[in-house]
């Protein structure tokens, strides 16, 4: 049997998206800018799509820009904002330390750039502090990022309340919402963000397909000098199945958004409290409370995560030790880090996310298998110490 809890990472298709991203593939192969039969059945099927991901996020179809996933939705986000206020002597950005690398690499792009960058820290429980957010705001700020849901522990952060600072202070609020999309209800207008992330592939679309939602009257130059595509804000030929895939995924998450949440809520649950009660010297990293339903990041105490990863897939149960990006280095999580935790903590939590196709049986093999795994992860250090 084998078991996948590694949906943060990545999600596999669901068949309607399965087969909707072939059909499209073998059908809709007109590019949408062409004024033909072909041009025009690719661009339709891009505009139902573009009304899915509205859907999905509470924006309006006008309001969607396509992108290649969540890394260049970050990146536009942030670019975008910085080219359009570069002129206005706005030069300075604010994001929470615990951003994914397409955030933090990003303001580390423009600080090269000559913009001052501020990282807000967060609490022992991975929470920003409005207080510390609107601390870091001053007159020259043009935009600050915090993250909905985090990757790694999937703390959820009060989105509505940091725009709230930010907009006192002029500046526009960007959320990455690669990993709230599709699991919880993310609705941009209510969250009063002015950009939004997302990306298919974390709810069960195809890689490759995600979107910038740009609340109307925002200010954001393109990122990608081009053709005029996506109305002027994004040039590049359009990924048609990706694209139409990404659509599907949205309308299915949306219709099952309050069941699925507690349902994968219950199974995560499960799992965290058997093993924190089966094995011992195993912790919750992360507020218990506001967090994403599929996610939790447990600490073993004295035994590496990346060991305990590969024991694991050795008997066939997929779990990470964090974000994808960072797994395969022994880096120890940034996140983790900002949380305050020393670094044998920072080393020895793994991460288990669930989703759409998660059974009570996958719950039951972890509990079964991880016990005994720890038991001789540590016996091991003790005689090799
Ligand atoms: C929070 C967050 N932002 C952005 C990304 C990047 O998205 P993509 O893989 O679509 O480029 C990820 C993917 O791991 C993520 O977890």
């Amino acid at each position: 049997m084998r078991v996948y809890f590694d949906y943060n990472a990545t999600t596999p298709l669901t068949p309607e998206v399965a087969d909707a991203v072939a059909a499209a593939s073998r059908d809709l192969f007109g590019n949408a800018s062409s004024v033909h039969y072909f041009g025009q059945r690719a661009k339709a099927a891009i505009d139902e799509a573009r009304s899915a991901v509205a859907a999905l996020l509470g924006g309006d179809p006008s309001e969607i820009v396509f992108t290649s996933g969540g890394t260049e939705a970050d990146n536009f986000a942030l670019r975008g904002v910085a080219d359009a206020a570069e002129a206005s002597g706005r030069r300075h950005l604010v994001a929470s330390a615990i951003e994914h690398e397409a955030v933090l690499n990003t303001l580390k792009a423009l600080a090269r750039r000559g913009w001052r960058t501020t990282l807000v820290p967060v609490d022992q429980s991975g929470v920003v502090a409005v207080d510390r957010v609107r601390a870091a705001l001053d007159d020259t700020t043009a935009i600050v990022s915090v993250m909905h849901a985090n990757n790694e522990i999937g703390t959820v952060q009060p989105i509505a309340a940091i725009a709230r600072a930010a907009h006192e202070r002029g500046a526009l609020m960007h959320t990455d919402a690669v990993q709230s999309a599709g699991k919880i209800v993310v609705d941009a207008r209510a969250l009063d963000v002015d950009l939004l992330s997302v990306s298919a592939h974390k709810f069960n679309g195809p890689k490759g397909a995600g979107a910038l939602w740009i609340r109307r009257g925002t200010r954001v130059l393109p990122i990608l000098t081009g053709g005029k595509h996506e109305r002027n804000r994004r040039a590049g030929t359009e990924n048609v199945p990706a694209i139409v895939g990404f659509g599907v995924a949205a309308r299915q998450a949306l219709g099952k958004i309050d069941t699925d949440a507690a349902r994968v809520g219950a199974l995560r649950d499960r799992l965290e409290r058997e093993i924190l009660a089966r094995v011992p010297g195993t912790a919750v990293n992360g507020d218990p409370a506001a967090r994403v339903p599929n996610t939790t990041n447990i600490s073993v105490d004295r035994v590496e995560a990346e060991s305990l990863l590969i024991a694991l897939d050795l008997e066939g149960i997929a779990v990470s030790t964090g974000s994808a990006c960072s797994s395969g280095t022994l880096e120890p999580s940034h996140v983790l880090r900002a949380m305050g935790f020393p670094s044998h903590r920072t080393q020895n939590s793994i991460r288990m996310s669930l989703g759409a196709f998660s059974t009570d049986a996958e719950v039951d093999r972890v509990l079964d298998v991880l016990p005994g795994i720890v038991e001789k992860l540590r016996n091991l250090t003790r005689r090799t110490a």
